[in-house]
């Protein structure tokens, strides 16, 4: 699995000279800006790969993980919406269907043994193939940074240019995330030079914009009142939204290996959508799905975090998400000014406020008369309790 980073590239080298077998890469695009794609192919090439896939899967990035994760209101630790963990099944996914089209019988990763990734990877390839063995060399040979520079020069491996950046990066259509470097001290406020998609609010425009996002089944279907498809309906909103200064991250967050790591993410469509997505559907659900759908959400956060998108648990929730999200329709407006995305209007004909109901006006259809004998019997076991208690405590 291919980036055309310094790592993997050092590792499409080393796998030919140590294993002694052909190797093939497969280069997945998920909406990564700047992935020169044809480059990547030709370097593999050029690197002795004898095969270079090279997979547009952006459309499915969308359609099937973004969308599902949009549905589940998806964030990790309150914060996080997931952009690099939910592209790995999906990776994974893809790497296991060439690898049996073609025969490959194993399939290594440029995963860290720290990260979440290798777990991501290993998880879902083991689930949809076992008997594909997967290779982690990363994560053995201990090579630093310099060893791996070395490595490259020696072997006439050319160095991209970023390699020099103190940061580690991954970015997809929902997302960037950035660590290593100065943002290893978790107190220490990130550099202005780590984000690329949002603007530093110094820069930001000095006047409010607003955007109208249409949703039919829990998924944005309209951007400002145009219909558009899922792919360029992110990419024009993370410019827009980018633009105001809206959707960075700055976290410290649990890992699945155990340790707490600090990341940041540049994530400006995401942030827009999912906080219209969340006012929206709670808009048309009752009290009682808004108060248990955030566990369902919280759970399917977690699965997919933890790299489990492919165990049963994740179906089972996704059918309970889908129900809920099948009357989510509507359109949500936000004001995006210095950093913040503001919901300043909903609709929808699901939409279950009631005018009648919540006027304070002639109009109402609310009979207040009514709340009093409601309040008594509603209040009712807290005031026996409470009596009891003061009663014993005498
Ligand atoms: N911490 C995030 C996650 O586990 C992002 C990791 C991506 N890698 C990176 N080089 N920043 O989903």
């Amino acid at each position: 699995m291919y980036s055309g980073g310094l790592d993997t590239s050092v590792l499409l080298k080393w796998l030919q000279d140590e294993y002694g077998v052909p190797v093939s890469t497969f280069t997945i695009d998920v909406g990564q800006r700047d992935a020169h794609l044809d480059e990547v192919k030709a370097k593999a090439l050029d690197l002795g790969a004898e095969n270079a896939f090279v997979v547009d899967a952006k459309e499915e990035f969308a359609e099937k993980y973004i969308t599902g994760s949009i549905k589940a209101n998806g964030l990790y630790q309150e914060q996080y919406p997931l952009s690099t963990a939910i592209a790995r099944p999906l990776m994974s996914e893809i790497a296991v269907k060439y690898a049996q089209e073609h025969d490959i019988d194993a399939i290594a990763h440029g995963s860290t043994g720290k990260g979440n990734d290798q777990v991501r990877f290993e998880a879902s390839i083991n689930a949809l193939d076992d008997t594909i063995t997967v290779l982690a060399p990363i994560r053995k040979w201990n090579m630093s940074r310099d060893m791996e520079m070395d490595y490259a020069e020696e072997n006439e491996i050319p160095v991209p240019i970023d390699s020099g950046s103190p940061y580690s990066i991954d970015e997809n259509l929902w997302g960037r995330s950035i660590e290593c470097g100065v943002l290893e001290d978790p107190s220490v406020e990130p550099p202005e030079n780590v984000h690329l998609l949002v603007n530093p609010i110094s820069e930001t425009p000095d006047e409010a914009e607003y955007v109208e996002i249409g949703f039919e089944g829990g998924v944005p279907v309209k951007l400002n009142g145009e219909e558009t498809d899922l792919v360029p309906l992110i990419k024009e909103l993370n410019k827009i939204a980018g633009n105001h200064g809206v959707g960075l991250i700055d976290m410290v967050e649990d890992r699945i290996v155990g340790l707490k790591s600090r990341e940041i993410y540049e994530t400006p469509a995401a942030a827009v959508i999912l906080k219209a997505h969340k006012e929206l559907e709670k808009y048309c659900s009752t009290r009682h799905e808004n108060s248990f759908k955030p566990a369902v959400d919280q759970k399917w956060a977690e699965m997919s975090y933890q790299g489990l998108m492919f165990d049963p648990l994740v179906e089972e929730l996704n059918a309970y998400i889908d129900a809920v999200n099948e009357k989510v329709d509507g359109t949500v407006n936000l004001k995006l000014f210095k950093g913040k995305a503001t919901v300043v209007g909903r609709s929808s004909e699901n939409g279950l406020y009631s005018y009648s109901l919540a006027t304070y006006d002639e109009e109402s259809t609310f009979d207040q008369s009514s709340s009093e004998g409601f309040i008594d019997i509603w209040g009712l076991p807290t005031k026996v309790a409470y009596n009891h208690h003061e009663t014993k405590e005498g």
